[in-house]
């Protein structure tokens, strides 16, 4: 039988408008500065969601442009995989509430929570879906909004972080498009970086003084909400000088299964962590930086988002070519981490042709129109089960 390989057909990525440079902290009375925060992770702004966006409402956006770029319908995929560790709820999945949104009634959904080695980990198990045969068509998303489980207080973890949305679109191939990927956990290191509450708790202010959190109180669990534990904690240090081992050694495994050697890397595209710990992954690596991809400067650390937005800017800005060697390689909570190598195999659009939109547009619409029906049927049925005493189905 023949085999069947996953290749990166669609792309696209979300970051929310609002700019909150590093002088902001200072505005809010932390004590820190724009020189320290860029000299020791690399950060100059980043994005925050406003009160009324969810990581559904990203992982959308990011979508719609992915499935644009490839050119499929929704009834085209199969699979939705959303790679988030700040999911809208602790269910539904994240992944359906995409699922409704864009009309993909062929597909079936799910989140996949690896924090921010997410997206690597989602492509892999996506891509041996599809190597598989198991999908044709898998709509793969990271997608995080951290800001809401910051504490605005800690300085040591507030200026790290920033929200936004990646997904790609990875369809069968007969060429290899996708061609290693590993992926690994330590739990023994899982209080290193942890979010441990279950309510979904917000912080008093992302950056707006005296503003109220991101619009999700109501999801609030009362006494829980106060409690220091239902923030984001990070001991810097530790992860530190672990993701200075664990970056390099996951892509050294990765292009050692996939044949490649340091040399015939065009780009490596690392998590979007910290400046220091991607040049000091590339040093043990041996690449020279300009193969090395970063926009930590402009968007600071998005978690599963970061390694897809980063792809999308590198192949905007001409950093990657049909027939090019790309690693992914990839650290977060878990601990965990992964990576992945990939040979790009498709053309680079330059634009999207015109009459997409508004195919887009009209998708989207019949896809809302169908979800009003689905969910006005649902409503009669529950009254009609009401009114003859039985539970829903
Ligand atoms: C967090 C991090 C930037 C701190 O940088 P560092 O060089 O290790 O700095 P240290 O933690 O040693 O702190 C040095 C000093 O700066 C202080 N400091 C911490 N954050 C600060 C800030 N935003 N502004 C000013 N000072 C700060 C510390 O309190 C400490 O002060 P002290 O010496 O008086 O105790 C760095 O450790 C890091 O990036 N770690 C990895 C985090 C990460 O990638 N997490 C995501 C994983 S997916």
């Amino acid at each position: 039988m023949k085999r069947r390989y996953a290749e990166i057909a669609g792309w696209g990525m979300y970051v929310p408008p609002r700019v909150m440079p590093n002088d902001t902290f200072v505005t809010m009375g932390l004590d820190t500065s724009d020189e320290w925060i860029f000299s020791r992770t690399g950060i100059e702004r980043r994005r925050v969601v406003e009160a009324d966006e969810a990581t559904s409402d990203m992982a959308t956006k990011a979508a719609v442009q992915a499935m644009a770029v490839a050119g499929l319908h929704s009834g085209d995929i199969d699979l939705i995989v959303v790679a988030t560790c700040t999911p809208d709820h602790v269910m539904p999945a994240t992944a359906s509430i995409v699922q409704d949104r864009l009309g993909m009634l062929n597909a079936g959904a799910m989140d996949l929570n690896a924090a921010c080695s997410g997206f690597v980990y989602a492509l892999a198990t996506s891509a041996a879906q599809v190597e598989s045969g198991r999908a044709k068509n898998v709509l793969v998303i990271g997608a995080d909004e951290l800001s809401i489980y910051l504490n605005w207080q800690d300085r040591s973890t507030c200026v790290l972080f920033g929200d936004g949305a990646g997904a790609v679109v990875l369809r069968q191939a007969k060429e290899p498009g996708i061609m290693g990927s590993t992926m690994g956990s330590d739990g023994s290191g899982a209080g290193l970086l942890t979010i441990k509450g279950a309510s979904r708790v917000r912080a008093s202010s992302n950056g707006t003084p005296g503003g109220s959190a991101n619009g999700h109180e109501k999801a609030t669990n009362g006494a829980a909400a106060a409690a220091d534990e239902n923030y984001l904690t990070m001991n810097g240090p530790q992860i530190f000088r672990w993701a200075t081992q664990i970056m390099p050694r996951a892509a050294e495994q990765v292009m050692a299964s996939s044949g490649l050697k340091p040399e015939d890397i065009s780009l490596f595209i690392p998590h979007q962590a910290n400046e220091r710990i991607m040049k000091a992954t590339a040093k043990r690596l041996g690449l020279p930086p300009e193969k090395v991809f970063s926009n930590v400067r402009e968007y600071g650390n998005t978690s599963a988002a970061s390694i897809p937005i980063a792809l999308c800017e590198a192949l905007s800005t001409g950093r990657v070519d049909v027939g090019d060697y790309v690693v992914l390689s990839s650290f977060g909570a878990g601990l965990s981490w992964a990576a992945l190598a990939l040979r790009w195999s498709v053309p680079i659009p330059s634009h999207v042709a015109p009459w997409r939109p508004i195919q887009r547009q009209v998708a989207s619409r019949m896809a809302a129109v169908r979800s009003v029906l689905r969910r006005g049927e649902r409503s009669v049925r529950t009254r009609i089960d009401k009114t003859l005493g039985k539970g829903e189905d």
